[in-house]
């Protein structure tokens, strides 16, 4: 490669880091579920790629992104991997179990992507726990759920109320920061369920907050957050039932303050529910 050539590379690999791309897949958007071969690049990446060595670090991130292939070449592997992920989940007998066999399943694609597991945050005692949708940049680096800017703002939320991170019990349906912070698939959603159902049963709180909709969705079979927010239902936790209340997320408070009253309605109905 000429000298010109590499810088022009790097200038665009450091514009990918400013535009935020923190995980290249490959040259282009790819259906990799449609990806027939296992283990090579996409079809039609340009000839370049094969042919011309790479920079550096491109080049072992995008052999490592080929995971995603056998999910296609192996059409049941969804099934076969919620499967499993029941199988697992049920299988732990505490929350310590139940982040260690997490920790070593390889069911879900996005454990290849995310720097690493985000369990739960907050007191496994508390009565209280909230569980939201999949981590983000933040969460990903700390290893904590919701400790970004959401997460802040679900602080002083709960200090509202008089309560912190001590009486509180916070974890996502999904375990693992997916790239770019896209929403998880419906997919990858139903992997990571029975753990998060499991997560619920063994914390065994008094009170349940879905925050957002995809997790009112996942948990409560709820759709339809803006209506169904601060209203009560019923949840199974396998042992029990409990109450259950969708509320707004916070990163949608950040972006509509408006709604924020509405927020803070249900944190008094959750506060009330508390004693
Ligand atoms: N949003 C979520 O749903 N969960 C987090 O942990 C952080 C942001």
């Amino acid at each position: 490669m000429t000298p010109d050539r590499r810088q022009a590379a790097r200038d665009l690999l450091a514009f990918y880091v400013e535009a935020g791309v923190d995980a290249p897949l490959g040259e282009t958007a790819n259906d990799w579920l449609s990806e027939p071969v296992a283990g090579s690049l996409p079809a039609d990446a340009p000839a370049a790629i094969e042919a011309a060595p790479a920079p550096a670090p491109m080049r072992p991130r995008l052999e490592r992104a080929t995971p995603a292939a056998p999910v296609a070449a192996a059409p049941a592997a969804p099934d076969v991997a919620v499967m499993a992920a029941r199988e697992a989940a049920r299988s732990a007998a505490t929350l310590d179990d139940l982040r260690a066999i997490l920790d070593r399943f390889d069911g879900c694609a996005l454990k290849a992507t995310a720097s690493r597991l985000v369990f739960a945050d907050g007191n496994p005692k508390a009565r209280l726990m909230f569980v939201g949708e999949a981590p983000g940049y933040e969460e990903d680096q700390q290893g904590l759920a919701f400790v970004g800017r959401s997460g802040q703002l679900l602080d002083r939320m709960l200090a509202a109320i008089g309560l912190d991170r001590t009486q509180a019990y916070i974890a996502n349906v999904v375990p693992w920061r997916p790239p770019g912070n896209r929403t998880p698939t419906p997919i990858e959603t139903q992997i990571c369920l029975p753990f998060i159902q499991r997560q619920i049963e063994l914390a065994n709180p008094d009170v349940l907050v879905t925050v957002g909709q995809p997790s009112t969705g996942a948990l409560l079979g709820v759709q339809g957050i803006t209506k169904n927010r601060g209203r009560w239902f019923a949840y199974n936790t396998g042992t029990r039932e409990i109450r259950a209340m969708p509320m707004l997320h916070p990163a949608y408070l950040l972006r509509t303050p408006i709604a924020k009253r509405h927020a803070w309605r249900d944190m008094l109905t959750i506060k009330a529910a508390l004693g």
